[in-house]
């Protein structure tokens, strides 16, 4: 098992700077997911810690140690990618002892290995086919379990689920929080999907254009998000935005956070609006409610409404949400907060 840190790590390729001066701590043990959109840096953080791009300035520790110095064999890190390289003409079995032939562990102890990995991700009646009999997932499956044998004290993993179809991507993230609880690896766990973040991490480090926009909680970024940012890219649908028409500020708030009557609501925020979309999805309805200015998305657990029905909308003072023109949070204890509350009421419609 292993922490990692960054010290004020700045990487670039030739001229461009992609992370400057970043500061971050992943515990021991603990299953991080870094999410944020495609381009935001996230491979590159991995690739740092892997140490297959040393960083250009700063430190990155592994258990308190620089490593800046030390190759990719001894970090004691396995890496898994979204494209999985296995050897097609060797068994499940001889792909996953690969690495331990290569680290001449003896055989008694391959086999022992071996057999306790595969029965840990489910591969031990394959042990013996080819890569090409198996599916997306088992394959999936050999490239962990040959990162796993080798017990690396940190294991980082690469979009390891994008290539698998729906139905398996939920299997697997079950598959992978149990296999986090079994061997209490250090995970440190890189996707562009917030909902693959907020089901697996228990710590979530959400990046934006090199930066990290907030490391909480699933829960804690979801109900206290720090930014605008933050607030969108977490949840769906998104958080409802809207002007405050003060100094650039934005208001927000959840969609199941808004009510939905064809009476009048007796809440801090009150608009009239006439569905346009309704989205049946089981259990929960979206609708999207045009209202004068802007449309808003409401989530309902009840299929109550109609497209084109008119209908009120209420949302109370303790569900909204305001943002300053910096895009940071304006929270509870700030002076501007009664303001911006005072300021809703006066817009309710309703
Ligand atoms: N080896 C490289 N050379 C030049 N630019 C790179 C290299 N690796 C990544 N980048 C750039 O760094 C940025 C972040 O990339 P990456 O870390 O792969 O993003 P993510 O994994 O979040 O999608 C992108 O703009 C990408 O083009
Ligand atoms: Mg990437």
């Amino acid at each position: 098992m292993a922490s990692i840190e960054f010290v004020q790590v700045t990487q670039a390729f030739d001229k461009n700077v992609i992370i400057q001066d970043l500061n971050l701590k992943i515990e021991d043990g603990k299953f991080t997911v870094l999410v944020g959109p495609s381009g935001c840096g996230k491979t590159t953080l991995l690739r740092m810690i892997a140490g297959l791009d040393p960083q250009s300035s700063g430190s990155v520790l592994i258990n308190g140690e620089d490593v800046s110095r030390i190759a990719p064999g001894q970090r004691g890190v396995a890496m898994v990618f979204q494209n999985y390289a296995i050897y097609p003409t060797m068994s499940v079995r001889e792909n996953i002892e690969f690495g331990l032939k290569n680290n001449k562990v003896s055989k008694a102890e391959r086999i022992r290995l071996v057999e306790s990995i595969s029965e840990t991700v489910g591969l031990a009646p394959y042990l013996d086919r080819k890569p090409s009999t198996l599916s997306g997932g088992q394959r999936q499956r050999v490239a962990l379990a040959r990162a796993m044998v080798k017990k690396p004290s940190v294991f980082l993993m690469d979009e390891p689920l994008s290539n698998l179809d729906a139905k398996l991507r939920v299997q697997m993230r079950i598959e992978l929080i149990e296999m986090h609880n079994k061997l209490g690896t250090t995970f440190v766990y890189v996707t562009h999907d917030q909902v693959e973040a907020m089901s697996m991490a228990d710590t979530i480090v959400l990046m934006n254009g090199g930066e990290i926009q907030q490391e909480a909680a699933p829960e804690v970024i979801y109900h206290e998000p720090s930014n605008l940012f933050a607030a969108q890219f977490i949840g769906v649908p998104p958080m409802n935005i809207g002007g405050l028409g003060i100094d650039g500020a934005q208001f927000g708030f959840r969609p199941e956070a808004g009510q939905l009557s064809l009476d009048p609501i007796d809440a801090h925020y009150r608009l009239r609006g006439t569905i346009v979309i309704r989205e049946m999805l089981g259990s929960e309805t979206i609708y999207q409610v045009k209202c004068q200015e802007q449309s808003f998305m409401i989530k309902c657990t009840e299929d109550l409404f109609a497209v084109d029905q008119e209908v009120h909308v209420g949302v109370e003072a303790s569900k909204l949400y305001f943002f300053g023109a910096d895009g940071n949070r304006i929270g509870k204890s700030d002076p501007l907060y009664g303001e911006c509350l005072e300021r809703m009421r006066s817009r309710s419609d309703g």
